[in-house]
């Protein structure tokens, strides 16, 4: 399924002077790397043997689709082909690109239409833990399964023993196995969004997952769930951050040793095996209160250990060339976000009037941004919250003033989170989504340095679809 540029271009004109023509190791440009995915339905086991198969939309008929693997500042091509009874288009969730390939329908390209393709092209300046899904009809486009992860490596490999992804899924399943439906419950809309029944790791309810006693793993985790926050605990074990969003962090063990992800949000761990051989050990997901599951077991192999222990400490990964923003000369735009229910006493006021767009039959928006409600998976001609130059330096200063949390992600740009609350954070970490929570607030500062209309939105979809989108514009 990947074929080199160089694969391709002798394949298809040098059939008869392939013997004549020496290979040329110096080729100007670097071979891009090829991938054709399409979007289609299949069916697939979710839940395991004896559990029905649930019909799925997937990309090139798995779920998550396959994963993409790719060299830092190496170009690729991906061309992604629509057999989908509707619109689609794919939108590389994290990576630095220019706007035009950032897959927004409407705002940065026309939708793909079912029976057409389009090409992407782009050149991932950052390495790490990426992943891309549609940014049309979303809620149900990724609450059917259109979702994979994109792993940029580094130039020079980090030293583990192992590199696994996490893509954790959560999915809402009838009793027959089957999706269900009601996407887009206002009601639901208004509270957490679509929260499942089933969650999965790589397209699997998870039993076990074999380990080594004394290797370290590389976890690549991978939250693509519509609405669920994951809270990981790891039974015995002391994961240490190395990567938020695939920007390397000062590694460090989270508080109480639990990795919280929002919507959309990654995390490179760094995970000693320091359990026993024979033993298993839990991985909890308790980030509700009182609805705390096993997510999967890490099983040790009985055998002799991989390895003495590490004695030396995970390292940092190697920094990404991100553009550092200059906060003395920063602007600062605040952004409000408002609506929602409480507790299912009604719409909280949004502190102002709320303007709709594209808003249908009247079937109102149920969120808002400073008192603007723009629905949907993006627009054409979408009024941005506010428009800055090209090289500047910004702080977008979100203030949540809702009763539910909010993973506020941008498009095209990763920032700093470089306080929380009016209080500096110390970690100042880089990252592309930030999860707010309720009546909370985040100042993220980042340099504007791709022009172009990009989203800023929240990823809870059915929170994005009913209001909490808006547009930032760099020109
Ligand atoms: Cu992953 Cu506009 O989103
Ligand atoms: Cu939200």
């Amino acid at each position: 399924m990947t074929v080199s540029r160089r694969a391709l271009i002798l394949g298809a004109g040098a059939a008869g002077l392939a013997e004549a023509l020496p290979l040329r190791r110096s080729y100007a440009e670097p071979a891009t790397k090829e991938y054709r995915i399409a979007a289609k339905s299949a069916t697939v086991n979710l839940t395991g043997k004896g559990h029905p198969d649930t019909a799925v939309w997937t990309y090139e008929g798995t779920v998550p689709g396959p994963e993409l693997r790719v060299r830092q500042g190496e170009p690729v091509r991906i061309t992604v082909a629509n057999k989908l009874d509707e619109d689609t288009t794919v939108h590389w969730h994290g990576i630095r690109l220019p706007n035009a390939m950032d897959g927004v329908p409407g705002l940065t390209q026309k939708p793909i239409r079912p029976g057409d393709s389009f090409v992407y092209e782009f050149t991932p300046p950052d390495a790490g833990t990426f992943w891309y899904h549609p940014h049309a009809d979303t809620l149900q486009q990724l609450g059917r399964g259109l979702a994979g992860s994109l792993i940029v490596e580094e130039t020079e490999p980090v030293a583990v023993d192992r590199d696994l992804v996490w893509f954790i899924g959560d999915w809402r399943l009838d009793d027959q196995g089957q999706i269900a439906g009601g996407f887009g419950n206002r009601m639901e809309a208004g509270m957490s969004g679509r929260i499942g029944n089933t969650v999965t790791i790589n397209g699997r309810v998870r039993g076990a997952v074999s380990v080594k006693a004394g290797e370290r793993v590389r976890l690549r985790l991978i939250n693509a769930a519509l609405a669920r926050i994951v809270g990981l605990r790891f039974e015995g074990h002391k994961p240490v951050v190395v990567a938020h969003d695939g920007q390397p962090c000062d590694p460090y063990q989270p508080e109480d040793g639990r990795v919280v992800l929002g919507p959309a949000m990654r995390a490179d761990v760094m995970l000693d095996m320091t359990g026993k051989p024979g033993q298993t050990y839990r991985v909890i997901d308790d980030f509700y209160n009182d609805l705390s599951y096993k997510l999967a077991d890490l099983a040790y192999d009985p055998g002799k250990p991989a390895r003495e222990p590490l004695s030396e400490p995970p390292p940092k990964l190697p920094a990404n060339p991100l553009p550092e923003p200059d906060l003395a000369a920063a602007e600062r735009h605040e952004i409000a976000l408002q609506g929602g229910m409480m507790g299912g006493m009604g719409m909280m006021s949004g502190g102002g009037m709320m303007r709709g767009m594209g808003m249908m039959g009247g079937d109102g928006a149920t969120w808002a941004m400073n008192g603007m409600a723009m629905t949907g998976d993006g627009q054409p001609d979408m009024p941005p919250l506010f428009t800055i130059q090209r090289g500047k330096s910004c702080v977008l200063a979100v203030r949540n003033e809702t009763a539910w949390w909010h993973p506020m992600h941008l498009h095209g740009h990763s920032f700093r989170v470089i306080s929380r609350n009016g209080k500096p954070n110390p970690r100042r970490e880089w990252r592309d989504t930030v999860l707010v929570p309720p009546r909370e607030s985040a100042d993220l500062a980042f340099v504007a340095d791709h022009p172009g209309d990009w989203m800023f939105h929240c990823h809870v979809t059915d929170h994005q679809e009913t209001g909490m989108m808006g547009v930032i514009r760099i020109t």
